[in-house]
């Protein structure tokens, strides 16, 4: 077997494969053990928690149906609020790992090309450290544009328009329609929806870029207690919003 020339190949095979499953497996598993995952409901920072507040204003009726209505008293309005947020988040990377959004976008500026010229802030491991990323939704294929920093890059209503048929929003676009994200209409979102949606403007929430274009504009939700939000979750922008009147 030594001295036949498949024998060494197949050995030498074996031990390349043996030294990959080390390095690529073992090592970084016992590398990363330890480190701290955040719980979604810790990712719920000041500038998802607008774009939750505003799919309330602009789609009251059927925010009203998914989660009911809030909670009078400031204090519990506000924890009821994050934690709708966050089964919204759960949800809305469900709905995004079931409708095989990853076929068509990723999540992943990489170092090459510029990217971050188009797409914002090339990327970074610590942004990948939580439940929402579990397992990673970097992608291969860019049939569409990447995602990772699309969060306030466009209106809720946007979104809602554009899964409800693509094509009224960019000609001859190749993404599917979603109309069971819907009750028949744009202006409908149904749970899928109001998630998907809710997800999308999270991604990149955390990041200082954020919003990129949509101008915030007062909450919809009286007294909306930006300060529930601790101040460590909040992005410079948030805080910068907070600081001009
Ligand atoms: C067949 C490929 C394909 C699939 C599947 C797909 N998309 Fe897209 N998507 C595209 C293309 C192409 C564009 C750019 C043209 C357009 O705006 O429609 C796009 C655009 C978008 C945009 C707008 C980006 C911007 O700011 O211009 C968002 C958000 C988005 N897709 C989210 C999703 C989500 C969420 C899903 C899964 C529910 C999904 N896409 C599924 C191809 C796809």
């Amino acid at each position: 077997m030594f001295e036949s020339k498949s024998g060494i190949l197949g050995i030498a095979g074996l031990a390349f494969f043996g030294i990959a499953f080390l390095s690529n497996a073992v090592i970084p598993m016992l590398m990363y053990r330890n480190l701290p995952e955040q719980k979604a409901e810790q990712l719920i920072n000041a500038n998802v928690r607008y774009q939750f507040e505003d799919l309330a204003r602009r789609f009251p009726a059927a925010f009203e149906k998914t989660y009911g209505s809030p909670p009078a008293e400031t204090k519990e309005r506000e924890a009821w609020l994050n934690q709708k947020c966050a089964d919204a988040l759960r949800l809305g990377r469900k709905v995004y790992i079931a409708e095989a959004c990853w076929h068509c976008h990723s999540q992943f500026v990489r170092p090459v090309s510029n990217e971050e010229r188009r797409w914002g802030a090339v990327s970074a491991s610590p942004e990948y450290a939580n439940e929402l990323q579990r397992p990673v939704m970097f992608g291969t294929r860019r049939v569409g544009p990447d995602l990772c920093r699309e969060g306030g890059r466009r209106s809720s209503d946007w979104h809602a328009v554009h899964f409800f048929r693509p094509a009224d929003l960019s000609a001859k676009s190749p993404m599917p329609e979603y109309p069971w994200f819907f009750d028949g209409a744009a202006d409908k979102p149904n749970a899928r929806g109001l998630a998907i949606i809710t997800y999308i403007q999270w991604l990149g929430s955390w990041h200082e870029t954020y919003p990129l274009y949509e101008q915030y504009e007062a909450s919809p939700l009286q007294d909306m207690q930006v300060d529930a939000v601790p101040a460590a979750q909040q992005s410079p922008a948030t805080q910068a919003r907070k600081a001009t009147p």
